[in-house]
């Protein structure tokens, strides 16, 4: 039954794809030719101030684009904004729910917004505001560009409780397949966007699972080298007093490369689902290619971004990206 929801569902996201080549790369050309720049300043001028800002707006795009995903009743309002609205009153919002822990730098996209409406009120939507953002943090980290087709709608419904849809880091392959597919992405947009785990930081607790009480015969998941473990072992030991302690993604955390590959075929990554990308021969020759070629990585990169970020389901353009109008 599941099997037959999740056939029919990725049928229909094939068909409606088609049809949202509303997208597209001149979108605003007559409308608002200065949203672009207006964006790029805006997340050019808060990474002056805080190198963290890139890894925030490339993770809050990943989000907002796999929340608001549901199987039964094929909702798909991906790219909606839904991540970027406040809690109201009774309801509480993605950004509020559980695995918000890295979630922060909404202003940047606040800022953006601001400018924007400045220039050209109510004609330019958050999740474009958000996706062209993901794209310029990606390029100021060193990373390739790309044009972001534009024109998605912000939706209005923003739960906590979906962000249960993102996939877990302790996910193992079968499972991040399934997450991916799910949303017409393939083994190989897994790979390639896994490797925005070339920028950021992570908090312990996202991993600490496997560097403590792994399970009853091992006290260290075995995927993970001795040495790298024993370190993370340091910053976050079992009773961590240190509030926000964990480890940065890649000793590069601020350079967009394909470092996060080299990194997971030495088993020293963060994640179990990081790891995972060694265990089957296809996501294995897809990881060892990465590392190999840079230029290969950014290829597959940008092809996925567009994929992941192109459908899109809102109805409005929101006038302030906290709230609905
Ligand atoms: C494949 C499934 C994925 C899983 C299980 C996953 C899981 C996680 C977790 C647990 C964190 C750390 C949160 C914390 O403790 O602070 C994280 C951070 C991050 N993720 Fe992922 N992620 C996935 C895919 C992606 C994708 C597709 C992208 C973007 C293309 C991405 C970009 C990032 C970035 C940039 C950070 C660092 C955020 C920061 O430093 O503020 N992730 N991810
Ligand atoms: C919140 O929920 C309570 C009870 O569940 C209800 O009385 C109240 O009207 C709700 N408030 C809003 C703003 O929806
Ligand atoms: C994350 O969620 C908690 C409650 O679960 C909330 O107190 C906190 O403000 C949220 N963080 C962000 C950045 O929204
Ligand atoms: C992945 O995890 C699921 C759920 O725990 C399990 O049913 C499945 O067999 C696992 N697959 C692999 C390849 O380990
Ligand atoms: C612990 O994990 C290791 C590596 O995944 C596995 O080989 C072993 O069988 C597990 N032991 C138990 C008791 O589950």
């Amino acid at each position: 039954m599941a099997a037959i929801v999740t056939l029919f569902c990725t049928l229909l996201i094939f068909s409606v794809s088609s049809l949202v080549n509303s997208l597209s790369l001149n979108y605003y050309d007559k409308t608002c030719p200065q949203a672009e720049s207006a964006v790029t300043n805006a997340v050019q001028e808060a990474t002056m101030n805080d190198n963290t800002v890139p890894a925030a707006l490339l993770r809050m795009h990943f989000h907002d684009c796999f929340i608001r995903f549901t199987l039964v009743s094929c909702i798909l309002k991906r790219c909606d904004a839904s991540v970027l609205l406040d809690s109201v009153g009774n309801n509480t919002a993605e950004k509020d729910g559980p695995p918000n822990i890295s979630l922060h730098a909404f202003y940047v996209i606040d800022n953006a917004k601001t400018a924007i409406e400045a220039l050209c009120p109510g004609v330019v939507s958050c999740a474009d505001i958000l996706a062209l953002a993901a794209r310029d943090a990606v390029v100021l980290s060193g990373g390739p560009t790309w044009n972001v087709p534009k024109g998605r709608k912000d939706g209005r419904i923003s739960l906590a409780s979906e962000t249960r849809q993102l996939p877990a880091p302790i996910f193992n392959i079968s499972q991040l397949q399934q997450s991916f597919s799910q949303r017409g992405l393939s083994m190989e947009d897994l790979v390639a966007l896994s490797g925005g785990h070339t920028l950021g930081f992570s908090h312990c607790s996202s991993f600490e699972s496997r560097i403590h009480d792994f399970n009853t015969s091992q006290d260290i998941d075995p995927s993970m080298h001795p040495s790298f473990a024993a370190s993370l072992r340091s910053v976050c030991p079992v009773h961590n007093t240190v509030k926000n302690a964990g480890a940065t993604m890649d000793p590069s955390a601020t350079t967009f490369d394909n470092t996060y590959y080299k990194l997971v075929l030495q088993r020293k990554t963060l994640f179990s689902s990081d790891q995972a990308l060694l265990s089957t021969r296809m996501a294995k020759g897809l990881v060892s290619k990465f590392a190999s070629s840079q230029e290969a990585f950014t290829k597959a990169f940008t092809k996925s971004m567009i994929k992941m970020s192109s459908l899109t389901g809102g109805q409005e353009v929101r006038l302030n990206c906290r709230v609905v109008n």
